[in-house]
């Protein structure tokens, strides 16, 4: 199995200490939190109701905030489906991800049974932008501008970009960020490193797509043994914080987004109730009432991020594993797998956040 997680955390290491964080790293894994579930579900059962304006519901409170606006669901189109368009920032970019990218949705689509349609239950296509058929690339290729948006393509576009570090999987931002009324573009993103396969990429499609870690609800602790100092660059990060801060703590690091983020520890894509991207806004991940879902491909697995020496039979040395009798009750530990398929509540979660309408 890969080290996925530790290869994201050591892809920090590029701006560590001291970056300005009010600014996303490059190789941040995840944009911005949204509530996981339930609240998507109420929002849903509202925009059914046409008696409701969905506008005065607050789509940031909805999605887990009330601090602005947030991460929203993507908006069904005038053909009633829920477009997600995407470009490839530059060709060789192209060329080296859209196998990966293809698989990725494919993953998804043969899970949910298919493409956008009445039997499925979903209405969601993901769409390169192209024009007559040829792509069309996220950079104004003729601009004198290398960095320059294409003007053919709205800014409500994720960009798809590769990452050569030889340490970086994927990153992503979570579900759709822009402001209808003022969008920007390069606000979604989709990073993809060399070594990340499709699978690595289905879980970027989640985030995508509105969802965000799994393990990091706010409940979470009533289903998995987190053990902060078992991360693979536990030590490495807080000898580097306490030479710079003495009064940085082992709590401190494990605990607080902004700590963690400085010294570009991995810690903080494990940090209950924050997903990257939520610290600056004061978006928390959402407990929903419902099951803890160890299936989800949003939920990270037992390897990955934990330090040498984690084994099914030295799960002591783990960062994450799981509950073996239930939410709880903690006297005994399973590993979590590598999920590889999204599950039936993340299949549920994306019917019933775009559900087919005729
Ligand atoms: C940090 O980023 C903010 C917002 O972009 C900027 O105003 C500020 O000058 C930056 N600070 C440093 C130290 O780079
Ligand atoms: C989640 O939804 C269920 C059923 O709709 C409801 O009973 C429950 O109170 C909700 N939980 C939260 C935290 O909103
Ligand atoms: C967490 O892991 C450390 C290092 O392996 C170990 O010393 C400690 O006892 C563990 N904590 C818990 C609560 O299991």
């Amino acid at each position: 199995m890969k080290p996925l997680f530790l290869l994201r955390a050591a892809a920090l290491v590029i701006s560590p200490v001291a970056a300005n964080i009010t600014e996303l790293p490059d190789d941040l894994p995840c944009g911005v939190a949204f509530s996981v579930r339930n609240s998507t579900r109420n929002l849903l059962a509202a925009l059914r109701d046409p008696t409701i304006d969905p506008g005065a519901l607050g789509a940031a409170d909805v999605f887990g905030s009330n601090a602005g606006p947030g991460p929203k669901p993507w908006l069904r189109g005038s053909n009633l489906l829920v477009t997600i368009p995407y470009c490839y920032r530059e060709p060789y970019e192209r060329a080296s991800l859209a196998w990966r990218v293809e698989e990725a949705i494919k993953i998804w689509e043969n899970a949910l049974g298919g493409q956008a349609s009445k039997d499925t239950g979903h209405a969601v296509v993901f769409k390169e932008t192209t024009d007559q058929g040829r792509p069309l690339y996220c950079y104004d290729l003729g601009a004198s501008n290398r960095f320059k948006w294409n003007d053919d393509i709205p800014y409500e576009t994720v960009s798809v970009e590769a990452v050569s570090s030889p340490v970086f999987i994927a990153s992503a931002t979570i579900g759709f960020l822009s402001d209808p009324q003022q969008p920007e573009p390069w606000e979604m993103f989709m990073r993809v490193g060399h070594f990340a396969s499709s699978v690595d990429v289905a879980h970027e499609l989640g985030h995508v797509l509105g969802m965000a870690h799994e393990h990091q609800r706010l409940d979470r602790d009533k289903y998995v043994k987190y053990n902060c100092s078992n991360l693979r660059d536990y030590y490495r990060r807080l000898h580097d914080a306490t030479a710079m801060d003495p009064s940085i703590t082992p709590d401190k690091l494990c605990n607080d987004f902004y700590t963690a983020l400085r010294y570009a520890f991995t810690g903080t894509q494990f940090i209950r109730g924050t997903s990257p991207g939520a610290w600056s806004r004061g978006w928390p991940v959402h407990s929903a009432s419902d099951a803890y879902d160890y299936d989800s491909i949003m939920h990270y697995a037992t390897q990955g991020a934990s330090r040498i020496g984690c084994a099914a039979n030295q799960l002591d040395k783990c960062a994450l594993t799981k509950y073996k009798n239930g939410p709880g009750r903690p006297w005994e530990v399973m590993p979590i797998p590598r999920n590889t398929v999204p599950s039936g509540e993340d299949l549920s979660w994306v019917r019933n956040v775009y559900p087919w309408k005729e």
